[in-house]
């Protein structure tokens, strides 16, 4: 009896193992398994709604450099921020990473992130590109373009996104759904610039001059302005860029009938927004995430971002290796701070619902 007993326990005590294995780390399916320094390996711990083939680069160099294995779990950025929080104080997640501030700022409001100072990261990450507090940072930057057709559209008709309200565009203006935080976050801004009255009438105006209900994602709008279905769109400049530059050469051709417009150059700037990062609450290899972050704001890495995303790069200074981008490096931008967006995010989700931007 007691032997089989013992028997019984080292079963049990097998598959708990196999099922806590399982359960508590990520790998590349997004099967969380443990965190792997049980056996002395140093490991990062990547939670990542960032969908772009060439970060699995960023993330090798940086494993080259430093020995630190990078553990990737991918997912949409809310569905990551309720896994974080679900998993509590045993979270294996070390960093969040994400596109759009306004997606930064719900995982800050989550509790999700903890904040850090790094010398290196407040000296290379522009202030406006940062939470204050150091809970988040920017990584990258993408500008909401106008995108316009050259055959219909001259560079002069257009100025501003307040313009686009303007009825001389009824008919002629296309943009993805109000459910996209882009979108979202650009109304946020426009909040900060022109206060709620003039932004309501301003969506208003938007809404009032679609040329059809919002579908599809940027690149969508971009076809569609090609195609001679609207005049102008509102997409994120790496949206255009990566079609510039594709190797398809149906991509390119499109990329030939429109050019990037960015509004504002005499006001406030264009709209930008990031993608980013931040140490998660509980990370349990808190050094090794802090030494990831600062890896991607080296120069080796935002060249990546530049060269294989299309993406700005958020330090100065950094060749881009794009010649596509280069032309466009130069705009002026809006420093609002990104924190802005997800401040306002609510007011400006309210606001586009009742303009009845779909
Ligand atoms: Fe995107």
């Amino acid at each position: 009896m007691r032997r089989q007993k013992y028997w019984w326990t080292g079963i049990v005590t097998a598959l708990v193992a196999i099922v806590v294995g399982c359960t508590t780390q990520p790998n590349p399916s997004g099967t969380p398994t443990s965190p792997a320094t049980d056996n002395g390996e140093q490991v990062v711990n990547l939670y990542s709604s960032r969908h772009y083939d060439t970060d699995r680069s960023l993330y090798d160099n940086f494993t080259e450099q430093t020995g630190i294995t990078v553990n990737l779990v991918e997912a949409k950025g809310d569905e990551l921020i309720e896994r974080i929080k679900s998993e509590g104080a045993n979270s294996p997640a070390d960093v969040y990473i994400t596109v759009d501030a306004g997606m930064l700022w719900r995982a800050q409001e989550a509790e999700v992130l903890q904040p850090i100072a790094s010398e290196v990261l407040d000296d290379k990450v522009p202030e406006y590109l940062r939470d204050p507090e150091g809970h988040w940072f920017g990584l990258s930057k993408r500008a909401r373009v106008i995108v316009y057709n050259t055959e219909t559209v001259s560079p002069d008709e257009l100025s501003t996104y307040e313009d686009l309200a303007d009825p001389k565009w009824q008919g002629r203006l296309i943009v993805r759904s109000s459910n996209n935080i882009y979108n979202q976050s650009l109304v946020g801004s426009i909040l900060a610039a022109n206060g709620e009255e003039a932004t309501e009438e301003w969506v208003k105006g938007i809404v009032e001059n679609f040329a059809r209900p919002p579908e599809g994602n940027d690149t969508a709008q971009i076809r569609a302005v090609a195609d001679g279905v609207a005049d102008v769109a509102l997409a994120n400049s790496y949206y255009m860029a990566r079609l510039a530059n594709s190797s398809d050469p149906e991509e390119r051709s499109i990329a030939e009938k429109v050019d990037m417009f960015f509004p504002n150059q005499d006001d406030r700037g264009t709209h930008v927004n990031i993608s980013g990062i931040g140490v998660a609450a509980n990370a349990p290899h808190r050094e090794n995430a802090i030494q990831f972050i600062e890896y991607l704001v080296s120069p080796e890495a935002q060249v990546i971002f530049a060269k294989g995303n299309n993406e700005f790069p958020v330090v100065d200074g950094v060749d881009l290796d794009n010649p596509y981008l280069e032309k466009y490096a130069a705009f002026k931008e809006d420093t609002l701070n990104a924190a802005v967006f997800g401040k306002n995010n609510a007011e400006a989700l309210k606001i586009m619902d009742r303009a009845g931007w779909k």
